[in-house]
């Protein structure tokens, strides 16, 4: 008879925790269904028990413990239902706004940025500013004002994009349009780093494209000699390339500097890839440099016979090919995040 009561209590027990038990969120609501409506819960127990009520009892166990479970799917069917159509205040009340939330996903840098922001900072520790200028240029800062003659192959339709109906303004070709826009607005001593896209009317294949980046240089000041342009340089490939990098200066020519080299750094012959890319001689060009002519001072307002400046500039995407070892440069401008979900940097 004890025996009865006892399971009875338990009955009444498991009765008020059912109205008790607390749902304030899915995780509680599927909580509570394990407990009392899942394959291992706890009613099953008590039917169980039946063999141990008193016979006079039974049906009355019966009915209390089907009670039970009536109430249990009620209150989970109530609850349910609420949370799924639930008014807007009642949602508000549940959202717990203490929860962490959910991580977003960070991008990654493109390796165009990455190369420039290195480049960037390399030049930025020796006390040079980033100088940043328009893509859509006019004929005089890109051709006229850098000394380049009317007949310059440069600024044939074949190689230059005009503005619709017009000669006069174009996309820029190079960021030497940068240097005429800072040498015509500020007093040396000047000092700039000009980062930017530039285009040309090129046939797109794997090795060109037509728009690309470049890193424009430009030091002018006082007795500025070819040798602080040679060690500046010098400073810039081994920051970029390793303490041990090796450079040449080969002469050349461009209208707006005089005299004009190109500068190769040494990427040796170790392997296939590096004989390829050297074309066999070790050697690969990174960028093209001078002392600014003083035609190009004097168009712009400095007088060249008080100061005298280098200038240097260089293609981004050769050096990120290189860094990366990406052998289609069309990759760099497709976006397709399977390629740039690779870049991972700091910089
Ligand atoms: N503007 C030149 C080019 O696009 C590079 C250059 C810049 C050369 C400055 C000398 C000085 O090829």
């Amino acid at each position: 008879m004890s025996m009865s009561k006892d399971i009875f209590d338990r009955i009444e027990q498991i009765s008020q925790n059912i109205a008790a038990y607390e749902i304030v969120n899915a995780e509680q609501l599927e909580k509570f269904r394990i407990q009392f409506l899942g394959s291992k819960n706890e009613l099953k127990g008590l039917f169980g028990e039946i063999k141990n009520v008193a016979n006079d009892r039974k049906k009355e166990f019966g009915q209390a413990v089907n009670a039970l479970k009536g109430k249990a799917e009620e209150k989970f069917n109530t609850t349910k239902a609420s949370f799924s159509s639930g008014s807007t205040a009642t949602k508000s009340a549940r959202l717990d706004m203490s929860q962490p939330s959910r991580p977003a996903p960070i991008g990654t840098k493109h390796p165009i940025t990455i190369v420039m922001n290195r480049i960037i900072r390399i030049f930025e520790r020796i006390g040079f500013t980033v100088a940043e200028e328009r893509e859509i240029e006019d004929d005089w800062h890109n051709f006229t004002a850098m000394n380049t003659p009317e007949n310059h192959p440069a600024r044939d339709m074949q190689d230059t994009f005009y503005l619709m109906n017009s000669t006069e303004q174009l996309l820029r070709t190079h960021t030497s349009s940068v240097q005429a826009r800072v040498m015509t607005t500020q007093k040396p001593p000047i000092r700039i780093i000009a980062p930017g896209r530039v285009y040309r009317n090129e046939t797109i294949s794997a090795r060109s494209h037509c728009q690309f980046h470049q890193v424009e240089g430009l030091f002018v000041d006082k007795k500025v000699s070819f040798a602080d342009m040679k060690q500046t340089l010098l400073y810039f490939t081994r920051e970029m390339y390793g303490a041990d990098a090796k450079i040449r200066l080969r002469p050349s020519y461009f209208p707006f500097t005089e005299p004009s080299a190109e500068m190769d750094v040494y990427w040796g012959l170790e392997d296939e890839h590096a004989y390829r890319i050297t074309k066999g001689t070790g050697w690969l060009e990174i960028l093209g440099c001078g002392m600014v002519d003083p035609n190009v001072l004097s168009n712009c307002g400095i007088d060249p016979e008080e100061y005298s400046g280098f200038a240097f500039g260089m293609g981004i995407e050769r050096q990120a090919m290189l860094q990366y070892r990406i052998n289609d440069i069309r990759m760099l401008f497709e976006n397709d995040v399977r390629f740039l979900k690779q870049f991972n940097s700091a910089f």
